[in-house]
């Protein structure tokens, strides 16, 4: 803890997530940060072209495409004294568990909301899963170089849909075609959208009474009026900005701009850094936690990439430093085992890979090649620390498959690699309650690929999948179950700790049940 190199290290690393719906804009304003941070020279290098020409099923082609799935999963860049870190969260045919567990090893999140469509489906979801984790959460209103929806509209929805105080940080001035700049609110200033169509300067800061100065054009502007109205009544009727609602992530600060045009990201994020909290201690199952500022190194799997290569069964796993200094071939313990391992084949995630090798340590992420030995969840520590984190969260599945071996001989193999791969978190396993037929569950379609292609690849076991579709999964209490509340559009099942557990079909069917049944109470994993 009085390591003076290391505090300072730690304090100086900023790791977080955007998380957004498909297509608001979360690759382009991750470039935008790239950009600021020196670490890519031009737009356009993060993602390879959309997967538009590729068939859905056809995920290997996509990997291959893009070719960086690894690489791009963790950006590492410099900006202003600070180390940041941006998880990624993949969104489109990639969404999966693994999006969901890495916003577990973030310290705050970005969500970005294109300002036409508001809240969009993915975005709550992915929403709720940090809320849950109480870190703060910062808003980004994209698009604004087009038409969209009234701000005070989208804050209003913001607040009622994801229940959470807003407070806006900055207004537009305009919009679209109109579109004259940002009343920045937090910084007392105004930053203009084309400085060049006025005097050059990018920002007017406000004088006292929080106007732009009378010698200035914009201030006889009809829009600019409506601004100061509108940011009046803000202040009135709006929530106070709160620090401490912040860090627990119980107010958001929204932001916005055009990502495209690159507006407004650099006020985003340098305001951002200034109120993004650094790496926090993390809690360990006694219920304990450990500070980052501890010398030993520790930290946990939160993600398994498998290797895309067939001729090599590796993997990466994905390990969040919550203590320590992480060093090349260091010797660690892996909790669950008690095995000592080498920490020596590692991918650091740096934002320039000429450099020397850096030094990771707390709020930081390693690459950590694997021959099958971690799974999702475990705990790696060094020396006498002897900790355990606590275990991640599992995720409730929307979409179900029926699942046998292809080949009723090979019974063995289908078996050992559905319970690998379960227990490696890459898919969840059920079963029908009376007549034990294996189900699949997923939070997304890739993963059934990645499991098909897996258990061929790595386990020799060709699978046939019947999709069932989405279904709703609740859980009952053990004790309120009686096998004739189900019926096909109920399916009864239990998970892999037999717990019992109703597969829906739809909200109606689930509404249908809980009223014909008030006392059985549903419950969701996460
Ligand atoms: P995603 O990662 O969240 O899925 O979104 P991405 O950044 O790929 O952006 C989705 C589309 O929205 C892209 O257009 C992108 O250029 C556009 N976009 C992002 N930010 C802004 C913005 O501030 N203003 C406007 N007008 N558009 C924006 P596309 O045509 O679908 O893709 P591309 O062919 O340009 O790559």
């Amino acid at each position: 803890m009085n390591n003076p190199k290391l505090n300072e290290q730690v304090d100086a690393r900023r790791t977080f997530a955007i998380i957004s719906h498909p297509d608001a804009g979360k690759t382009t304003i991750t470039e935008q940060l790239l950009l600021f941070g020196g670490a890519i020279r031009q737009a356009g290098t993060v993602k390879g072209k959309k997967t538009g020409n590729f068939a859905k099923s056809d995920w290997m082609e996509i990997e291959k495409q893009r070719g960086i799935s690894v690489t791009s999963s963790v950006m590492q860049f410099d900006y202003e004294g600070k180390r940041v870190n941006i998880l990624d969260t993949p969104g489109h045919e990639d969404f999966s568990e693994d999006t969901y567990r890495t916003l577990m090893a973030v310290d705050s999140a970005v969500m970005v909301i294109d300002s036409a469509k508001g809240i969009e489906a993915q975005t709550k979801k992915l929403f709720q899963v940090v809320k849950k984790r109480g870190i703060p959460i910062f808003t980004f209103i994209n698009k604004l170089d087009r038409d969209g929806r009234e701000p005070l509209d989208l804050l209003e929805e913001l607040e009622e849909l994801l229940d959470i105080e807003s407070y806006p940080m900055n207004w537009p001035i305009g919009m679209g075609k109109g579109l004259e700049g940002l009343y920045d609110i937090h910084n007392k200033r105004v930053e203009l959208y084309r400085p060049e169509n006025y005097d050059g300067e990018r920002f007017i800061p406000l004088n006292e009474d929080g106007q732009i100065p009378a010698d200035h054009k914009l201030s006889e502007d009809g829009i600019y009026q409506q601004v100061l109205e509108e940011v009046e009544l803000l202040k009135e009727a709006g929530d106070a900005f709160d620090v401490e609602k912040i860090a627990a992530g119980n107010q958001t600060p929204v932001f916005f701009g055009s990502a495209l045009t690159n507006f407004g990201v650099q006020t985003m994020l340098e305001t951002f850094l200034q109120f993004a909290p650094k790496p926090h201690a993390h809690k360990t199952e006694s219920g304990e936690a450990v500070s980052p500022y501890e010398e030993e190194f520790s930290g946990f799997v939160f993600k398994i990439q498998a290797n895309m290569n067939p001729a090599h069964r590796d993997r990466i796993a994905f390990v969040r430093i919550c203590s320590g200094t992480f060093e090349r071939g260091m010797d660690v313990v892996l909790e669950r085992t008690n095995k000592k391992m080498k920490l020596s084949n590692v991918t650091q995630f740096m934002a320039d890979t000429r450099e020397n090798v850096q030094e990771a340590v707390a709020g930081d992420i390693i690459g950590v090649y694997d021959t099958g030995n971690y799974q999702i969840g475990d705990t790696i520590y060094e020396g006498k620390l002897k900790v355990a984190y606590e275990e991640l969260p599992s995720f409730t599945p929307e979409l179900f498959m029926k699942v046998a071996s292809k080949n009723v001989m090979k019974q063995k193999s289908f078996h050992k690699g559905i319970y690998q791969l379960v227990q490696e978190g890459a898919i969840q396993l059920y079963k029908t309650y009376l007549t034990d037929e294996y189900i699949i569950g997923a939070v997304g379609q890739l993963q059934f690929e990645v499991f098909q292609y897996r258990m061929l690849n790595e386990y020799n076991s060709e699978v046939v999948m019947t999709p069932m579709g989405s279904k709703i999964a609740r859980w009952i209490k053990p004790e309120d179950l009686d096998e004739r509340m189900s019926s096909s559009r109920n399916i009864l099942a239990k998970d892999r700790f037999d717990q019992p557990l109703f597969l829906f079909e739809n909200q109606f069917a689930m509404r249908w049940f809980a009223d014909k049944y008030p006392d059985v109470e549903l419950k969701t994993l996460l």
